[in-house]
Parts: structure tokens; sequence; C-alpha cells
């Protein structure tokens, strides 16, 4: 009984050294991405088999959060704080405008919504005679300013927005951001860059 134990815990020993030498073996790719795709993608599928915990999401009060640097310049910025209670996010029922309108958020110690929410970039549709056109000149940047309400393409703020769990994951996160100035990594730029990219 006992030399059968021994043999099941040197079969689990070399089965666990053999699959850490899997993980070594895609560290070889690092400068070649194809490579690297080609060897993860497996397990970037297998997602169950990748965190190996329960996900505890951050139970930290709004108030006790700090932010969290962004992630590349101009992304949605993660939810450093517990979102208890406030999910599911309708058009009528946001607890989440609670603290973050422009108007509140002073005095609840929050940073306040982008000015790129209260803005509208999709281009005014006319009807003429049963046919709909775009009312803007081709690569024209359209903007149109909400007047203080929060543009209705944008009320599902976990959509891009969202929260934090410790935990770990198998495949390493090898993206470094690059941001063009130190201030980018806590704030945005985006409604002043809008038009960036595009002729
Ligand atoms: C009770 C007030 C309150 C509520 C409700 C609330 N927040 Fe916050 N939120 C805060 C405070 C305070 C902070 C920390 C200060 C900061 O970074 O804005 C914060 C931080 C954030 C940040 C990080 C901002 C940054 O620049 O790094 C995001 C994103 C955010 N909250 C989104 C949300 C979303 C989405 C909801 C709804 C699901 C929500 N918050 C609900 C108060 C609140
Ligand atoms: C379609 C994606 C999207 C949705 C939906 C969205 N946001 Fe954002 N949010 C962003 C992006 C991207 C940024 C950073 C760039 C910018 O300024 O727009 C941002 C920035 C922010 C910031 C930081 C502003 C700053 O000055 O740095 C806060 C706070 C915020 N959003 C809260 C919210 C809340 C609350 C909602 C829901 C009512 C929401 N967002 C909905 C994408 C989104």
């Amino acid at each position: 009984m006992k030399r059968y134990l021994i043999a099941l815990l040197s079969l689990m020993i070399v089965t666990l050294i053999s699959s850490c030498g899997g993980d070594k073996k895609d560290t070889k790719f690092d400068n070649d991405l194809d490579k690297k795709v080609a060897n993860k993608g497996e397990a970037l599928l297998r997602d169950e088999t990748d965190i190996g915990e329960m996900v505890n999401y951050s139970d930290v009060a709004e108030n006790k959060s700090k932010s969290i640097d962004r992630s590349f310049e101009n992304a949605p910025p993660l939810i450093p704080h517990t979102v208890k209670g406030m999910m599911v996010i309708t058009k009528e029922h946001n607890l989440c405008l609670k603290c973050h309108m422009p108007d509140k958020a002073k005095a609840e110690g929050a940073t306040p919504m982008s000015p790129t929410h209260f803005t509208d970039y999709r281009p005014q549709i006319v009807e003429k005679d049963g046919v709909y056109e775009v009312k803007a000149k081709e690569n024209e940047i359209v903007s149109a300013s909400t007047d203080k309400k929060v543009n209705m393409a944008q009320y599902n703020c976990n959509q891009c927005h969202v929260p934090q769990a410790k935990t770990t994951v198998k495949i390493k996160n090898t993206f470094k951001p690059v941001f063009r100035n130190s201030r980018n990594k806590n704030s945005s730029n985006l409604k002043d860059n809008i038009s960036e990219g595009v002729k």
C-alpha cells in the first residue's frame, strides 16, 4: 500500500514538473507575438482552467478606494471600489450617477464623469422623401453637447468600467502601456484628442 502511494506521489510530482516546464517553454517566444498567440490560444480558450480560485471582487468602500493607473492612455478607468448593490444598471436606475455626475462628484470625493459622456458623437440622420441620410461630410467629426444629460450611448457604465478582483491567472500579461504624459496615467484627455488619427 505504502509503495503504491509513493508511486502515485512521484507520478504527481513528475506531472507537476512537466506542466511547469510547459509554461516555461512558452516564454522563449517572448519577442514573437505570432508564436506566442499560437501557443497560448488553447489556454486562453480554456478559461476555467486558468483561474484556479474563486474570484473575490473588491469590497473596499468608495471613500476608501484609491484609483488604479489607467491600462493605457484614455482607457476606461477601472472601478477601485465595491459595486455591491449597484448592479444591474438600467437607463432608469443607475446608482453610479449619484456620485459621479459632475454636480455631485465633488461632495462625494469622486472623479466626475468625463465630458465625452455628455457628448453625442453620432451624426444627425435626416429623412427626405423616405430616404435617410447622414447629415455630415465624410470624415467630419460631429459632436453635440447632450446638455448635462448622460449620452444614452454611455448609460451602461459597466459595459466599459469594471470592478477589480484579486486573483492569479496562469497567463502573464506582458502588455506595457506607453503614456505620452505621466498625467495620463490617472486622467483622460480624450475630449481634446477625439479626432486624433482621423483625417
Ligand atoms: C457612494 C459614491 C459612489 C458610487 C455610488 C459609485 N462610485 Fe465610483 N468612485 C467613488 C469614489 C469616492 C471614488 C474614488 C475617487 C476616484 O478615483 O474617483 C470612485 C472611483 C471610481 C472610478 C475610478 C476613477 C478614476 O479616475 O480612476 C471609476 C471608474 C468609478 N468609480 C466608477 C463607478 C461606477 C461604474 C459606479 C456604479 C457601478 C460607481 N463608480 C459608483 C464614489 C462612488
Ligand atoms: C462606451 C464605454 C463607456 C461607458 C458606457 C462609460 N464610460 Fe466612463 N469612460 C470611458 C472611457 C474610454 C473613459 C476615459 C476617456 C474619456 O475621457 O472618455 C472614461 C472615463 C470615465 C471617468 C474618469 C473621467 C476622467 O476625467 O478621467 C469616470 C469617472 C467615468 N468614466 C464614469 C462613468 C460612469 C459613471 C458611467 C456610466 C454612467 C460611464 N463612465 C460609462 C468609457 C465609458
